[in-house]
């Protein structure tokens, strides 16, 4: 039997929605195709977005979406995605394919498709190719609501009212794809930069700094040590990879062994977060400043025969299973953790959609957004695991993950059996319950949802008991459920 003991008076605040976040990038077919399918398309749509996608982000509640790289975003140049689509600029795509980018999907359709989502936007710009002046007047171009010409030229391109866009990420990856800098360089970059991204509206403007990969303790040393008055944030980004970078696994074809170390893998998120925490709060002990996980998830194969610079793979359980862990240790650390965007959320990555033509699937991580929905906003409490390990050797994990939240009277504990063959037994403790329910999401290790065939999806509970207010359940194997005590 493991044990999740909750103390409700134990508390590290607020979970930002923004941790339930996304990112969509000119890659592959996440924007067009995938998000975006323009207006003449016989696929439905609305203004070009693709009606089933925006249904679907909808319903977990998409809290915000970065846009629009990635390591396009230090290529981009925003001026080549505004006016009449048929005159716009046709680029090569030189990171992702070398396909032909026709720009028809720019400032406009994105901020638009945020709408229809109900979604804060949130603009990475260019740093690495890109000047001062771009980057000042795209956010003019979008927030200003003066009359000045190049809010004027908004007017000119159909809208009216400045959007009042709030997160405004200064350069992406700029140690890498985003200009091969040194920190303490980039440091002076982002200090020059910021300074340009000016408050027009009531909505001051929320700057994140291009954090570290990884493990890049020294990168967040600098950074905070010569940049941390004029950030708000700082963005980390973690890709978890079975085996190497040169050999990864594929992304439904693979071993207990290969379960387990992803696994593991995935997990090593909680060491980089209460590092990279444990550097910041050297300079930030108030932590005014957010840790902005933009990018996150699996990264495995691409799928046989598919563009290997589209990054399209499949979900299974496996990834379904990262994404429960990973949002339980983003729950566990709302104190600093402000916003945090899975990669990504259409056909790239560890997506929560996959497309075809017309249609669509729903992937198990997808499902696990819509279980973890409810932690959105809510207050975090803490859930202390009582739990043996499993897998083998240097890839054992704990048997449980799980981290809960209060809103509105009810707790919301989210809760998952990693084990890939054995059901377990699991107790609610500290918290007298009067009435307890739960949904759920199982599957074998492998499964998937794919076009013509979605067997997974997320369930109602059976058989959860009450007793003396403790809630007692059995979580299948390979499995991750909301449960909600009253
Ligand atoms: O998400 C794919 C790529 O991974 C992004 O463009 C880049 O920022 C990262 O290296």
């Amino acid at each position: 039997m493991a044990k999740i003991i909750l103390n409700p008076l134990d508390s590290l605040g607020q979970i930002n929605r923004n941790i339930y976040g996304h990112f969509s990038e000119h890659l592959g077919r996440c924007i067009y195709q995938g998000l975006y399918v323009g207006p003449d398309s016989a696929v439905e749509n609305v203004r070009g977005m693709r009606t089933a996608a925006v249904e679907a982000l909808k319903k977990i509640r998409i809290p915000v979406l970065r846009w629009p790289g990635g390591c396009f975003a230090d290529e981009y140049h925003w001026e080549d995605g505004i006016g009449p689509q048929s005159g716009r600029r046709r680029m090569v795509n030189t990171h992702w394919g070398g396909v032909v980018e026709d720009n028809s999907f720019g400032t406009h359709e994105f901020l638009d498709l945020c709408e229809m989502l109900g979604c804060e936007p949130y603009i990475t710009a260019n740093v690495g190719s890109g000047t001062i002046r771009e980057l000042s007047e795209w956010v003019e171009y979008i927030n200003s609501p003066s009359d000045s010409s190049t809010a004027q030229r908004r007017w000119a391109n159909g809208r009216r009212d400045p959007w009042s866009v709030k997160y405004w990420g200064i350069g992406n990856e700029s140690w890498g794809c985003g200009g091969n800098m040194r920190a303490e360089y980039y440091a002076d970059v982002y200090r020059r930069y910021q300074t340009y991204c000016r408050q027009y509206t009531d909505v001051r403007p929320y700057k994140i700094a291009c954090g570290p990969s990884d493990s890049n303790y020294e990168w967040m040393q600098t950074l905070m040590e010569r940049a941390a008055r004029y950030m708000d944030g700082i963005s980390l980004h973690y890709y978890t990879v079975c085996n190497t970078w040169d050999n990864k696994s594929r992304a439904t074809q693979f071993s207990t062994s290969e379960y387990y170390q992803t696994l593991k893998k995935a997990l090593f998120m909680d060491e980089l977060v209460t590092r990279h925490d444990a550097i910041m709060t050297r300079y930030d002990p108030e932590k005014r400043i957010g840790l902005v996980v933009d990018e996150w998830g699996t990264w495995h194969a691409v799928e046989p025969g598919t563009n290997p610079g589209f990054l399209y793979q499949q979900n299974t359980m496996r990834d379904a299973l990262v994404a429960s862990l990973t949002l339980d240790i983003f729950n566990r650390h709302c104190d600093r953790v402000t916003m945090a965007n899975i990669a990504q959320t259409v056909n790239v990555l560890q997506a929560v959609i996959l497309t075809e033509g017309d249609q669509i699937v729903l992937t198990p991580t997808y499902h696990v957004f819509d279980l973890y929905k409810e932690h959105q906003d809510a207050r975090q409490i803490a859930a202390y695991v009582e739990t043996d390990t499993i897998g083998e050797e240097e890839w054992r994990v704990p048997r449980i993950s799980a981290s809960a939240s209060e809103k509105d009277g009810a707790i919301t504990v989210t809760v998952s059996n990693l084990s890939e063959s054995e059901p377990q037994d699991v107790t609610l403790e500290g918290f007298r319950a009067a009435a307890a329910e739960g949904r759920i999401l199982t599957g074998k290790m492998d499964a998937f949802n794919d076009f013509g065939a979605s067997p997974l999806g997320v369930q109602a509970m059976e058989g959860i008991a009450l007793c003396d207010g403790k809630a007692t359940f059995t979580l299948p194997p390979c499995s991750v459920a909301a449960v909600t005590l009253k």
